[in-house]
């Protein structure tokens, strides 16, 4: 009798999202997979050995000054697409999950300095892992909704995906500095696992996916601050431009092989170049320093309890020496939901959720 009970009080709650979507033209759910930049809080249940900013001055934009594990000042990404596909509130992180309703409007499966490698970022939840999480979640829709309910359900929902920058940086440090045979063979060994992985989801019921390429992380505090004039490390950005652009590529072939397969690429290398080429267009101040940290640039050291913070933190790029702060995942958001072309293609994630 419970159960029945259960189950009338969830088709309602699935009935009432799917209202919402008709009306608003929303996504049902959003699912996030990948790294520091869509972490809502799975790192703050890892062991002790994680990367983890669960303290402050981390959070300190957020409501009620709260370091929830975000990488930074306040909300991030994810937070803001969630909020404009029509979620009241971003989806949970999923080691916080404690009952199944609160699936139903998606689950983020992210984990800060996690990778496409199994072997990337060490105690983290590795990209195989998080698709492993989502199967999880995937069959329990399906027990709970009916298999034709939860393929429609999934096939609407939001995928999306942010990955490879940690993968890609660790990396690059261990070839030869301007070999573009060994850029290559680089980008072929991580492109090959993450399409394994986009089939994957395919296989478990997404359609609609939204993908971030890797921004050019040649220009995070971090790395500039080990150059002269603080430029650039352009070799490691030609690394991070061959990855974004095989990343495009291989989403293009997708959506010609696998029916139904639609896709936004969210072109974050376009949106930093352009950002960092003309700051003041786009609110900023200070593209090279990290707002948190110690040292040249803030970035010689990691934003700490007791580290120095600034105050006009809306102006700065960067959070701490290679997080960006809430500002620059606003904008980066609402390039990918709303840009041109050369920001978010072949659709933006707005007319990717309507479509
Ligand atoms: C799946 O559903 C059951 C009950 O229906 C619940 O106990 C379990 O925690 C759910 N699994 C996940 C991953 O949420
Ligand atoms: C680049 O790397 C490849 C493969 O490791 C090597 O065969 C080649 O000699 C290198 N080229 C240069 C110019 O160093
Ligand atoms: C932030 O404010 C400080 C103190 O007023 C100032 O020195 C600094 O230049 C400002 N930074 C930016 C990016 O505007
Ligand atoms: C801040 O704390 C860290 C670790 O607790 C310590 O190593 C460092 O010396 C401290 N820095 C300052 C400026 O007090």
């Amino acid at each position: 009798m419970a159960k029945k009970a259960t189950t009338f009080l969830l088709l309602n709650l699935f009935l009432a999202a799917l209202s919402t979507l008709t009306t608003a033209a929303v996504s049902p759910a959003v699912f996030v997979f990948g790294d520091s930049a869509v972490d809502v809080g799975n790192n703050n249940f890892l062991p002790s050995d994680a990367p983890k900013v669960n303290f402050p001055p981390w959070g300190i934009d957020y409501p009620g000054r709260t370091p929830t594990g975000r990488f930074t000042n306040g909300f991030n990404y994810a937070d803001y697409v969630a909020k404009a596909v029509g979620l009241a509130m971003s989806p949970p992180p999923f080691l916080s999950l404690s009952n199944g309703n609160q699936m139903l409007r998606g689950v983020n499966f992210a984990s800060g300095g996690a990778g496409i490698l199994d072997t990337t970022g060490g105690d983290v939840i590795p990209m195989a892992t998080q698709i492993e999480d989502f199967e999880q979640v995937a069959a329990n829709l399906t027990e709970r909704l009916g298999e034709k309910s939860a393929a429609v359900f999934l096939g609407k929902s939001l995928i999306h995906l942010i990955v490879g920058s940690n993968d890609i940086y660790p990396l690059y440090y261990l070839l030869s500095p301007g070999n573009s045979t060994q850029k290559d063979e680089a980008v072929v060994l991580l492109l090959d696992k993450f399409k394994h992985q986009i089939e994957r989801l395919y296989d478990l019921g997404a359609r609609k996916f939204a993908v971030l390429g890797v921004p050019p992380i040649g220009c995070v505090p971090m790395v500039r601050v080990a150059i002269s004039s603080y430029g650039c490390n352009e070799d490691l950005n030609d690394l991070c431009l061959r990855f974004k652009t095989a990343t495009k590529a291989l989403l293009k072939d997708l959506s010609m092989s696998f029916k139904g397969f639609q896709y936004s690429f969210g072109d974050l290398y376009e949106m930093f170049t352009q950002i960092f080429s003309d700051p003041q267009q786009y609110g900023f101040t200070d593209i090279k320093a990290a707002c948190c940290g110690g040292g040249r640039l803030n970035a010689e050291s990691a934003c700490l309890p007791n580290s120095t913070y600034c105050s006009n933190r809306s102006q700065y790029a960067f959070w701490d020496r290679s997080h960006p702060t809430q500002a620059l995942h606003k904008t980066m958001a609402q390039l990918a939901l709303y840009g041109p072309p050369l920001f978010a293609n072949p659709v933006n994630i707005h007319q990717l959720v309507k479509s």
